[in-house]
């Protein structure tokens, strides 16, 4: 949710064939480079008519839009409340709370708070439980041949990952899933379809009151887990209040959620599409670690986000005003060609490997660790538990939400 600035830029002549409103076409969609490729190299500072907002796809523009640009990109409840559209207040009463919609201070306040409580040493405790729950997913299927990797691993392993890290009962993953999916189209689509509006929204309240229920039986009975400890984080005396806890719990669940299991969606297609980098690496599993950076590079799970410009800037022969929107396309960024040799090629030994994929600076990915061990832990187990994966025939199906790029589903047998 932005408000994106109504003023004209005043830059004449935009081809709309370079809108990424393109993304909505299934071809479009399923092979995105194409697009990404004309807007970086034929307007790589693109105004986009129809999204009112500018598309920036080159490495180095991204880099400069994710260091310098505002992240305060959500409307103020009071700014709703004043454009008479109450219906979004609740929303907006837990975006503005969240670290990722906030600019310094009030960003580094939340981030080093949060920091306290998901230390290295919490993610790395995870480690046992996650291959844990890896196996018996994978234990359950073992007597099939076939599996969908999307709906019998990609999805359960995070939610259940996040639950069991956050201190929820596992046994309401699928509830968390489902929440998370809609807070995830409320974030990343711009088709603003009014049709969702209503379950988008009647799924915040109930996940909101889950939540706070979650926090009132967590103060009463404190434990080892990423609740008590946000309720407990201190820095210098000042602590989250509930509604933070509450807002960024939230923050935590969703953004550990659909973003991994399109990590595992993505990489495990992007593998079998390359059949002699699968061999690689089943050969040389140390090869492991690379082989995820190289993925999250090749098909990245997050394929933008966006930003405020602070000031009126020049950027890429344009002039960008103050306040207007920006699109950052980290999917594009990671295929520039100006950073990364032979960027469509796949390389799971790539070098210098610098992705924009968990972003950059200040908001880069605060799960980023997390998000790396459930990969390695998904990818290494899958090759070595199922040595005859292959794709079923068949087309993929690309998930609608455009800012998250991930698949509905992923026949394989093994
Ligand atoms: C492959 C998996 C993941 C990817 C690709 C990913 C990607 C990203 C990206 C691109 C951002 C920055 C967005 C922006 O600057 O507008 C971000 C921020 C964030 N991510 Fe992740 N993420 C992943 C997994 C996770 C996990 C597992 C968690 C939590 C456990 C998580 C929690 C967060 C949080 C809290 C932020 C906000 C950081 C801030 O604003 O300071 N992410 N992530």
């Amino acid at each position: 949710m932005s408000l994106h600035a109504q003023t004209s830029p005043m830059t004449g002549h935009s081809d709309p064939t370079l809108s990424l409103y393109h993304l909505l076409d299934q071809e479009v969609l399923a092979n995105p480079y194409p697009l990404y490729h004309r807007l970086r190299s034929e307007d790589p500072v693109h105004w986009d008519p129809y999204l009112h907002t500018w598309i920036v796809t080159r490495y180095a523009d991204v880099v400069t839009v994710l260091q310098h640009f505002s992240a305060s990109r959500t409307p103020t409840p009071e700014q709703l409340t004043a454009l008479d559209l109450p219906t979004l207040v609740p929303l907006a009463e837990v975006l503005v709370r969240q670290m990722l919609f906030l600019d310094p201070p009030a960003h580094g306040r939340i981030r080093a708070l949060a920091s306290k409580a998901f230390t290295p040493s919490r993610v790395e405790t995870l480690r046992s439980h996650i291959q844990d729950i890896t196996n018996s997913l994978l234990d359950t299927l073992q007597a099939n041949n076939h599996m969908d990797v999307i709906a019998d691993l990609a999805y359960p392993l995070p939610a259940i990952v996040t639950a069991e890290m956050l201190g929820l009962p596992t046994s309401d993953w699928k509830q968390l899933t489902a929440w998370s999916a809609d807070f995830a189209e409320a974030l990343g689509n711009f088709q603003h379809n009014p049709d969702h509006a209503p379950r988008v929204l009647h799924s915040l309240e109930e996940m909101c009151a889950y939540f706070h229920a979650a926090v009132q039986e967590h103060r009463e009975h404190p434990r080892d887990d990423l609740i008590s400890a946000l309720l407990t984080a201190e820095v210098d005396g000042d602590c989250l209040s509930e509604e933070e806890v509450v807002a960024n719990s939230i923050m935590l669940m969703t953004g550990g959620q659909e973003t991994t299991t399109n990590l595992i969606g993505n990489g495990l297609l992007t593998l079998l599409r390359h059949p002699a980098q699968l061999e690689k690496l089943r050969a040389a599993p140390f090869l492991i670690p690379s082989a995820i950076e190289e993925l999250l590079r090749y098909e990245s799970p997050i394929q933008y986000t966006s930003r405020l410009a602070p000031n009126d800037i020049q950027m890429g022969g344009r002039t960008i005003r103050k306040r207007q929107a920006v699109i950052a396309v980290m999917g594009a960024a990671n295929r520039d060609p100006e950073r990364f040799p032979d960027p469509d090629r796949l390389d799971i030994c790539r070098q210098d490997n610098r992705h924009l994929a968990f972003a950059w600076a200040a908001h880069f990915c605060f799960g980023a660790p997390l998000a790396r061990l459930e990969g390695h832990i998904a990818f290494e187990t899958v090759l070595r538990r199922m040595p005859r994966l292959g794709l079923e025939p068949g087309p993929v199906s690309w998930r609608e939400n455009l800012a998250f790029r991930g698949l509905t589903t992923l026949p394989v047998t093994f």
